[in-house]
């Protein structure tokens, strides 16, 4: 008998590639050719002056952001990840401080304590929003924990009304990393506004971008000049303002520049529609894939939370299914195209990143800050230690991102099409 699975030699669904995400047009181009004109690309002075805090664009785009988010102090940085590193040390991180991060999240998320030689102690997720849990978070605190860096992993809002009562409870800095979350809220508040500093990402995969580039958002006046010292020369500053707490204010360069902001500008104005199409064919996904018995989508959040679904993530049932996790995502992954054409980033994938201690780096503890000189602690990067993140990745989850705006209806229910058709031919992979 002919076999009908793509993945077993029949034809596929969809052969024909998924349109790209690209959010970039006229404005943009109008915009950046405007800078150009101007001559001005950046105005940065790394000396304590006017433009110690940027040009009139970095100015415009932060002031923008700042209004948009509902937060005092929006500073652009060149990444989400120099936002991170920048964050974690405005709020003095030192050697032998632990910082709780999320294992389930891209690698800067656990990474930026080590910069300045604090230590990554690893929380488990909660299985109903693959964001930290609080109760994994309570029990990782140790005299030397400093900080939590929660993540809004996928665009789901963290459980923040318990993070933020532990962090008082232990009186710890909570960093919200947001890259994924932009316009995400959480109890009708901006994700970002709630911990004592946001960082977003504005990476070319992002809801908007400017290539590459990030913002810090803070309501805190001294953070928030500390932030400004660390994105661009501390050390040139301090003297002349006559600082006497110099604690981590070694100054890199992380600024952005006139042209980004430019297009941050006109790219911020067209977030709050990107999303609304966004979280419509978020919906359809959900109706079509609640007839589907072995998927378990999230739950809708109760009014005043929005999850920015960044990416859309599945719980696969192996049970109802009769088979494994793996072998459907590769089998739809053969009916329908799995990458977008300029992109190698998948839209589809088993699982989303291997839990972050797996790493060579955590393994191997390969840094300065492991050094026992420096740091006492006991802390274990053992497989096992976050079991609820390493069930999720390696057998339960999928995740797809084939609601993008520019996916049409037609293109979406291909996707379903093929989903129906590996489950009425489940068979032939048994
Ligand atoms: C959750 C999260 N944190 C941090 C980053 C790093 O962002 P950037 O590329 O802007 O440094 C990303 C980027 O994918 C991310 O998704």
């Amino acid at each position: 008998m002919l076999k009908k699975l793509a993945i077993n030699g029949g034809t596929p669904v969809r052969t024909k590639l998924f349109p790209a995400y690209n959010t970039i047009g006229e404005e943009e181009k109008r915009a950046v050719m405007k800078v150009l004109d101007s001559g001005n690309l950046s105005q940065y002075l790394g000396a304590w002056t006017h433009d110690f805090l940027g040009g009139p664009t970095v100015r415009a785009f932060e002031e923008n952001w700042s209004k948009a988010f509902g937060v005092k102090y929006a500073i652009t940085v060149n990444s989400n990840t120099s936002g991170l590193f920048t964050a974690i040390g405005a709020i003095g991180i030192q050697p032998g401080d632990e910082v709780i991060v999320s294992p389930y999240s891209m690698s800067a998320s656990a990474i930026a304590p080590l910069v300045y030689g604090g230590i990554p102690v690893f929380a488990d997720i909660h299985p109903g929003t693959f964001c930290m849990d609080p109760v994994s978070i309570e029990a990782r605190i140790t005299p030397r924990t400093k900080a939590i860096l929660v993540v809004h992993i996928f665009g789901h809002p963290a459980d923040m009304d318990s993070i933020m009562s532990i962090a008082k409870k232990h009186n710890l800095f909570v960093i919200e990393d947001c890259a994924q979350a932009p316009m995400g809220k959480y109890k009708g508040k901006y994700v970002g506004s709630i911990g004592d500093l946001g960082v977003f990402s504005l990476n070319y995969h992002k809801h908007i971008h400017t290539g590459e580039g990030g913002v810090i958002t803070t309501n805190n006046s001294s953070l928030a000049d500390r932030c400004q010292m660390i994105r661009n020369h501390a050390e040139n500053v301090t003297g002349p303002r006559e600082l006497t707490d110099l604690t981590n204010l070694i100054g890199y360069n992380y600024r952005m520049t006139e042209m980004e902001c430019a297009i941050g500008i006109e790219q911020l104005k067209k977030l709050p529609s990107l999303l609304e199409r966004r979280l419509e064919n978020v919906d359809f996904f959900n109706e079509k894939f609640s007839s589907f018995p072995a998927f378990e989508t999230l739950p809708k959040l109760a009014d005043g939370s929005v999850n920015t679904y960044y990416v859309y993530p599945v719980k696969f049932n192996k049970e109802i299914a009769g088979i494994e996790r793996n072998k459907f995502v590769d089998a739809l992954k053969a009916e329908i195209p799995s990458a977008v054409l300029r992109e190698t980033a998948p839209l589809l994938g088993a699982g989303y990143v291997k839990p972050l201690y797996l790493q060579p780096i955590y393994q191997q503890k390969a840094a300065w800050a492991f050094n026992p000189a420096l740091y006492n602690g006991d802390v274990s990067y053992e497989k096992g230690i976050c079991p609820v993140t390493e069930t999720m990745h390696f057998e339960i989850l999928f995740t797809h991102e084939y609601m993008r705006p520019g996916m049409t209806i037609s293109d979406m229910t291909d996707v379903v099409k093929a989903i129906e058709k590996i489950f009425e031919n489940i068979n032939e992979l048994k």
